[in-house]
């Protein structure tokens, strides 16, 4: 049975949606074991429809994938029902195809409120989505997050009752109202199954594993602090699963430059107008938040480093075609401080400094043009990883096999 991973080599919203839904056909599962609904993956089907999952898995809704939310996903009752409404309204439904582990905790309202105070008061702001998803984890690291199983018992109203009461200890946050979670809870009970359900389930069946974030974003590899709060790389499946999986692929998704939304380092961005142009070019705004992402030019050492700690073993190139007709191209392929270094520094304070070192790359008209060709090869080469695929516009059916 096939098991491959499609994961950002970069700082998120690199297409992994797109990509995962165009891929989705030829598996059984796609499952989602990583974040919450900070996630924005948009999908454009050929007939111009377009969705925005945050928690939904990109399964293709027109094949016959299911999709699996488990126990790594923190999940936001509220969200997922306003999801599951969206897509009932434009596709009349998904059915059975989604189930979701009961071991998932949940993402309260309370934890939002959290996660926008606590984001203004520390000493370095990160710009969080401000989804909930970090005082929600940290919920769980101390031992007093609640997940699906408590609330669809039928002590679920002592329970809300005992969480509001550490919430008040740890936080002095008052928190009352339960219904609305309680009632969104029952609305998705169809959909929840246990641990030893989902393993009989998915390891007769192949899987497609859908990251979110990117490697840069991993609490424990990324840009920490100005990370997310999850195992968003390949190391966070089967922790996220709950039981241990061999894959046969692990496909890294990167963009033709590089964006970063929020606060932290980030070498080859553009301010001003350079920066500005690429927004415009690619569109560059938040698919869960609306806010403006930071731009600039493709950043080689950190998708090595990106590529290295993942063990790629192929790479899908997207949005090369935001970059036709430019007329000037960069890409980075070391920094400069003191020395040429060409490893990405674990010290977040040299990466701030450090200057990027560009190669001038001949721009091309279209992804015809043999210039655009030289590119990818370019690529290959500093990355040492094959471009298996590249995605030449924004619909699920817009791909080209290399
Ligand atoms: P994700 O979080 O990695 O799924 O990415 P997002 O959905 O947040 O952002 C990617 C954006 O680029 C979306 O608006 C996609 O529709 C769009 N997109 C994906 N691939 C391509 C591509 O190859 N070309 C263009 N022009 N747009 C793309
Ligand atoms: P997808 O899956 C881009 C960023 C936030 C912030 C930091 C921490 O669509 O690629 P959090 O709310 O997770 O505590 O915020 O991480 N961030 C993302 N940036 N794409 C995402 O997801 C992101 N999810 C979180 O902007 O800088
Ligand atoms: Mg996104």
């Amino acid at each position: 049975m096939r098991r491959v991973v499609i994961f950002g080599l970069q700082w998120g919203d690199e297409g992994k949606g797109k990509v995962v839904t165009y891929f989705s056909r030829e598996f059984d599962w796609v499952v989602r074991y990583s974040g919450g609904s900070n996630a924005g993956h948009t999908v454009v089907y050929s007939d111009d429809t377009k969705v925005i999952n945050h928690l939904v898995p990109s399964f293709d809704i027109r094949s016959r994938a299911c999709g699996y939310i488990g126990p790594g996903v923190v999940l936001d009752p509220l969200e997922l029902v306003k999801e599951l409404g969206e897509l009932e309204r434009i596709f009349g439904g998904i059915g059975e195809r989604l189930k979701i582990s009961n071991l998932c905790h949940v993402v309260l309202p309370p934890h939002k409120e959290i996660d926008a105070s606590i984001d203004v008061k520390r000493s370095c702001s990160l710009s969080t989505t401000r989804r909930g998803i970090g005082p929600a984890l940290a919920d769980r690291a101390y031992r007093i997050g609640l997940r699906l199983v408590e609330l669809l018992e039928s002590g679920s109203q002592r329970k809300m009752e005992e969480y509001s009461k550490d919430l008040k200890v740890l936080y002095g946050v008052e928190w009352r109202d339960y219904t609305t979670v309680l009632e969104a809870v029952e609305r998705l009970k169809p959909h929840v199954i246990d641990l030893m359900t989902s393993k009989r389930l998915l390891e007769e069946s192949s899987i497609l594993f859908e990251g979110t974030q990117g490697v840069l974003l991993d609490v424990d590899i990324g840009t920490y602090p100005y990370v997310t709060s999850s195992n968003c790389g390949v190391t966070g499946i089967e922790p996220g699963l709950g039981f241990p999986v061999s894959l046969d692929e692990r496909l890294g998704v990167f963009k033709a430059y590089t964006t970063r939304v929020g606060a932290g380092p980030f070498p080859t961005e553009l301010p001003g107008f350079e920066g500005d142009e690429l927004r415009e070019r690619g569109h560059e705004f938040g698919a869960t938040t609306g806010r403006k992402r930071r731009c600039g030019w493709l950043d080689l050492p950190l998708v090595r480093f990106a590529n290295e700690v993942s063990k790629t073993t192929g790479m899908i190139l997207t949005k090369a075609d935001v970059l036709n007709g430019i007329d000037q191209l960069r890409v980075c392929v070391a920094y400069k401080i003191g020395g040429r270094l060409v490893e990405v520094p674990s010290d977040l304070s040299v990466l701030e400094r450090v200057t990027p070192m560009y190669a001038d790359v001949k721009p091309w008209q279209d992804l015809r043009d043999p210039a655009f060709e030289k590119f990818v090869k370019f690529v290959e080469e500093e990355t040492g990883v094959p471009v298996r695929y590249v995605s030449t516009g924004p619909g699920v059916d817009e791909m080209v096999a290399r």
